[in-house]
């Protein structure tokens, strides 16, 4: 399945991934943003066509992407799909589902063809293989979810189908939106100390400290956006904030009791992963084989 494909937010980090991958597999790429000059330079820079506005990216392609800020693409999909041709496929790669799948879901009544997909990964991911995507799907159209599972995993990729935008955020709320947050809180409180903390870090916090450093080198925007747009994960702040209260209670009231008991439960949640058993000596490998990478 070759064709033309056009990146509205061509220009952003997800939109020149997507451009370079479609156009490495033989797609004949468009990309296009709200500045002609701009998308002109960074469409030399992919060596990918450019288009000087959106109606013009997306009249004849076979697949339009939708790669704009969260809280922008709703709108852009409502916008776009009256230039697109009947039958074509149109779908958004936002992080955070809450009003863009009813978005799609209007496109669709003219004639043409979405789906939602979330890729569970940034543009530095170098190849596709072994990376994971969420695909949600508008409407019952199983053939569309075919073809886009069969797109990406023929390339190696990893496919979860979720029915609908309430569960992707949920799902994401626990499993991106937390972890950030955990990060940025970890990043904070060490900023806090009268002290270099990396210069002291045992294994546990050289690990630790390389994601949190990650969380901090990447876009204040789209992760204000991941924590803020999405009200799945403004419920589970609330039993975040409790579930702290509780474990410091235990801590401050020498609780052993209530420590183990807490360590025993969650440890049964957690050992349902297959690996959890090795995790410890995953644990030195993937700091041996970081030290051995840094030292090339
Ligand atoms: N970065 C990640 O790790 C990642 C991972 C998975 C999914 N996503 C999702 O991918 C999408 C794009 O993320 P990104 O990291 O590529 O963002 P980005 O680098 O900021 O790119 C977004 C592009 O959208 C355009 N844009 C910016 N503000 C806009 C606005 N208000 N209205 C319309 N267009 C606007 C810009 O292009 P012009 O200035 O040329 O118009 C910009 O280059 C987001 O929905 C995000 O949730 C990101």
């Amino acid at each position: 399945m070759a064709g033309h494909v056009a990146i509205i937010g061509g220009t952003g980090k997800m939109g020149q991934w997507f451009a370079t991958y479609f156009k490495e597999k033989g797609y004949q790429v468009v990309i296009a943003g709200r500045f002609p000059g701009k998308t002109a330079k960074t469409a030399q820079i992919l060596g990918v066509g450019s288009a000087d506005s959106y109606s013009e990216a997306v009249k004849n392609a076979d697949i339009v992407i939708v790669s704009t800020p969260i809280e922008a693409t709703a709108k852009i999909i409502t916008e776009i799909s009256r230039y697109m041709s009947k039958g074509s496929i149109l779908f958004d790669i936002a992080s955070v589902k809450k009003g863009i799948i009813t978005a799609l879901e209007k496109a669709k009544e003219s004639g043409i063809r979405t789906i939602s997909v979330h890729p569970l990964f940034g543009p530095g991911a170098k190849k596709i293989r072994n990376r994971r995507f969420i695909l949600i799907p508008v409407g019952k159209d199983t053939e569309l979810m075919q073809t886009i599972t069969k797109l990406f995993e023929d390339d190696g990729a990893t496919i979860s189908i979720i029915e609908d935008a309430k569960t992707h955020d949920k799902i994401i709320a626990y499993t991106l939106a937390l972890p950030h947050f955990l990060n940025m809180l970890l990043g904070n409180l060490l900023s806090k100390a009268d002290f270099e903390s990396y210069k002291f870090s045992g294994t546990t916090l050289a690990l630790q400290l390389m994601l949190t450093e990650s969380v901090f080198n990447e876009d204040p925007r789209l992760y204000s956006m991941i924590q803020m747009s999405n009200d799945q994960f403004h419920k589970l702040l609330v039993i975040l904030l409790e579930s702290t209260q509780k474990l410091a209670r235990i801590i401050l009231n020498n609780d052993t009791e209530g420590f183990y008991r807490l360590f025993k439960d969650t440890k049964v949640y957690l050992s349902r992963n297959p690996s959890f058993e090795d995790s410890y000596d995953r644990l030195y490998k993937a700091l041996e084989a970081i030290e051995e990478k840094t030292k090339e």
